[in-house]
């Protein structure tokens, strides 16, 4: 059986993870430091490090615990308005504290690695859909670290032979079918749980919508909305392919269809079967008009294949989450 560390497997997808690994049978352990991750997430029984990526001591330990056979990363820093005001944040967790990872692994031997990456290396997209080879330009910080730990990836392949395959996934959303977990950030930025909350609220506001004179056919930014399960399958299609074929590679992740925010409005109107209020507010900074995946490498590299291609039956499993949220 094959042992797997998810480190930020408390949080959002990295709990999705650990879920799927559990139900193929892998041997799963958590390291996370619980600063935006849930300890309900985690199914009673998986072992669980507290710890932080920043500390080096906290890393080894952890590493020391099993012989891992890989190690997926999910732990990070995530809301791209806050890298901007606190670079030194994004940096300090999501590089340095990669690194601490790295460099524990390359120690004890452990050769398979994959990363959490995002859309967000791409910075404002010049062609749509987006491919792989497209310019890395990020234009955030938070895109910088994502982009900087895979240049780091490269090179430790070249130098260490560790193995990896970063994610870039576009717009993760959805939950656990079954309704056990779900996404729950604080604050939370993202476009899905907030209309949701927002039209289960006990006295419902207006959703805001960040722009509507962008260059788009309703004027709000259009984005690649993929599944957390489908995100999760990924990761394991990525590890056979470093099994099969070690290297150090990056996908897309992302469904290939746009969904305006109006048009994700409309169809969570049509899956909860009420009208949701939204106002209109300026842009919000860094936000380009357009994000959509071309995933055709993945789907011909790692033979990966979305389940949840439709809006709303992506709504309904967060819907599902967030009618009874567990925290
Ligand atoms: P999340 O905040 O829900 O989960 C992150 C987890 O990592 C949390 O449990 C947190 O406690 C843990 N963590 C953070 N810093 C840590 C540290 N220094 N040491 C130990 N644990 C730490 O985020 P998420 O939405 O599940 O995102 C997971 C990954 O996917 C991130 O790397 C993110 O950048 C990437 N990603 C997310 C999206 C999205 O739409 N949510 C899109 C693209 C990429
Ligand atoms: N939006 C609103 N109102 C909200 C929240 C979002 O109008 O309350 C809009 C945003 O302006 C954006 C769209 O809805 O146009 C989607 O926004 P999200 O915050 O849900 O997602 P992002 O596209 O900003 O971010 C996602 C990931 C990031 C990643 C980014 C680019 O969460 O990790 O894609 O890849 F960096």
């Amino acid at each position: 059986m094959e042992r797997i560390l998810v480190c930020g497997g408390a949080g959002y997808i990295g709990s999705h993870m650990v879920r799927r690994l559990l139900d193929e049978g892998f041997d799963v352990t958590v390291f996370d430091s619980f600063e935006t991750g849930h300890r309900e997430a985690v199914p009673r029984g998986v072992e669980v490090f507290e710890g932080t990526l920043n500390d080096p001591g906290d890393v080894r330990r952890a590493l020391k615990a099993k012989s891992f056979d890989a190690v997926f990363h999910f732990a990070a820093r995530i809301q791209v308005g806050e890298s901007v005001g606190h670079p030194s944040l994004y940096y300090g967790n999501n590089v340095a504290g990669t690194l601490n990872l790295l460099r524990a692994m390359v120690e004890r031997g452990i050769g398979k690695f994959v990363f959490s990456s995002s859309a967000a290396v791409y910075g404002t997209p010049l062609e749509i859909p987006i491919r792989e080879d497209h310019p890395l330009a990020p234009i955030n910080p938070y895109g910088w670290t994502k982009r900087m730990v895979e240049q780091i990836l490269a090179d430790f392949w070249r130098a260490y032979g560790l193995a990896s395959v970063s994610l870039r996934y576009f717009n993760a959303c959805g939950a656990d079918p079954q309704g056990r977990i779900g996404e729950s950030h604080d604050p939370e930025t993202h476009l899905i749980p907030n209309i949701l909350k927002s039209a289960l609220s006990k006295s419902p506001g207006p959703v805001t919508v960040f722009g509507d004179d962008y260059p788009t056919p309703d004027g709000t930014c259009v984005r690649d909305y993929v599944h957390v399960c489908d995100l999760a399958e990924a990761h394991l299609n990525a590890l056979e392919s470093i099994w099969n074929a070690p290297g150090a590679r990056a996908y897309n992740l992302g469904n290939g269809l746009g969904f305006s925010v109006k048009e994700v409005l409309a169809a969570a109107e049509r899956v909860l079967g009420m009208n949701i209020g939204y106002r209109v507010a300026p842009r919000r900074e860094g936000d380009p008009a357009y994000l959509v995946a071309d995933s055709t490498l993945a789907m011909r590299e790692l033979h990966w294949r979305p389940r949840f291609a439709s809006l709303e039956e992506i709504l309904e499993t967060a819907l599902r989450w967030h009618r009874r949220p567990r925290y």
